[in-house]
Parts: structure tokens; sequence; C-alpha cells
């Protein structure tokens, strides 16, 4: 048994909501790899929790005794309407969980979920310079398609932003979607928080 396959990934529970924001609350407080920079609440992590759908999942990793481990999600990156087939990746490991795989099958796990719901796209922002990251997403068969720059500050320096795509392909029956269209953008990686945040508009 490869060292990744020692964790059980499953949906995601409310329940989950404190290892979440403990594993979450490394990269807030230690890296550049999430832009949030305020502490993450086991509060809001429930509530992001419950935001989750089957078009927008969370998926967790735990031990075979029941201790998670890491963490992969799909949300929207945009609630405008047409913008319905394009989700963005999340995935957070705890460090002793790195480095076995395991975010590659987490990555695989969002991959095959995204396609069975009818997604089309998967983006993945992802801070310049995190090899893991964009490592990662390249094994998965991301490839970069733009960069933003200068647009991340913390920890008194500026940050580009790789943006990554997957493309599953034009689903083979559309889903008719149930969220209304909304008249904003998500914008941000807004792991700390639901998607109903106030973002910055695109136009
Ligand atoms: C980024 C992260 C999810 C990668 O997960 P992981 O389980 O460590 O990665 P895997 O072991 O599945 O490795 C898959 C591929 O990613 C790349 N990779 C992973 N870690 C790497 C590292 N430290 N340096 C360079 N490439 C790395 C490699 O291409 C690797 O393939 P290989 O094993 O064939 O070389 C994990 O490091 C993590 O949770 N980091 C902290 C949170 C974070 O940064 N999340 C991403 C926010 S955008």
């Amino acid at each position: 048994m490869s060292a990744a396959q020692q964790f059980t990934i499953r949906p995601a529970r409310v329940s989950d909501a404190a290892a979440l924001a403990r594993i979450y609350n490394v990269s807030v407080l230690h890296s550049v790899a999430t832009f949030q920079t305020s502490h993450e609440t086991e509060t809001r992590r429930r509530e992001w929790l419950l935001t989750r759908s089957t078009f927008h999942p969370a998926f967790v990793a735990e031990t075979l005794d029941g201790a998670v481990m890491g963490w992969g999600a799909l949300s929207p990156y945009c609630l405008n309407g047409a913008w319905s087939h394009t989700v963005e990746d999340s995935i957070y490991l705890d460090a002793i969980a790195q480095r076995q795989g395991l975010g590659a099958r987490l990555l695989a796990r969002l991959i095959t979920t995204a396609r069975t719901v009818g997604h089309r796209i998967i983006l993945a922002r992802i801070v310049a310079g995190h090899s893991a990251s964009i490592g990662l997403h390249a094994k998965l068969g991301f490839s970069e398609v733009g960069r933003l720059r200068n647009v991340g500050y913390k920890f008194d320096q500026w940050h580009d932003v790789v943006y990554m795509q997957l493309d599953l392909g034009v689903p083979p029956a559309m889903h008719p979607k149930t969220s209304s269209e909304k008249s904003f953008c998500a914008g941000g990686k807004h792991e700390g928080s639901s998607h109903t945040d106030t973002p910055p508009i695109l136009r």
C-alpha cells in the first residue's frame, strides 16, 4: 500500500469544520498559498461547509483511525449564470501528509466529480512560484493560461497569481443549474467564506 493509499477520501461533513480550519490556518498564517490574511474560524468553516453541494463539493482525506489530514473542494468561480460549468479547486494538506501522493489523489477525485456533474473547466489560482501546487496541477493535466501581476500583498511583499486550467470538454449532458443568477462574481480564493461574500466585479 502506498503512503497516499493509507488515507480514505470521503465527502466532508459539517463536523469536519475544526479540522479544515486547523489545516487551512497553517497556510493563512505562514504562507502565501492563500491570500486570506485573517485567522480562519471553525464557525466560518462550518458555514462554508453548509454551502457545499453536488456541484460544489468538499472532500476530506482521513487516516484509518479517522484523523482528517487534508481537504479539497470545488467552488464557483463566478456566480453569473454563464460561468456555471466553471469551478475552481482548493486543496490543503496537513504538513505531515504532504509529498506522499495525497494531493494528487484529492485532485483526481475533484476532477472525476467535476466531470460527473457536468462541469467543463476547472481553474486553479496559484501564487507564482508555488512549485508544489503548480507541479501538482501540471501532473493532473492542468496548464498555465494566464498570470495576474502584483495582485496580492502579504508578508510585506507583492505576489503574482498564476492561472492554471483543465478543460474537461463539453459535458455529455448539460445539467440545469439550480442556483439563480447573481449580479456579481466570486473573486479571490474564498476558502474561508461562503461564495456569497462580496467580491470584486469582473467585467
Ligand atoms: C500543494 C499540495 C496540495 C500538494 O500536495 P502533495 O500531496 O504534497 O503532492 P503530491 O505528493 O500528490 O505530488 C504531486 C505532484 O505535485 C508536485 N509536488 C508536490 N510537492 C512538491 C514540492 N514540494 N516541490 C515540487 N513539486 C511538488 C510534483 O509534481 C508531484 O509529482 P511527483 O510526485 O511525481 O513529483 C500540498 O503541498 C499542500 O497541501 N500544501 C499546503 C497548502 C497549499 O499550498 N495548497 C495549494 C494552494 S494553491
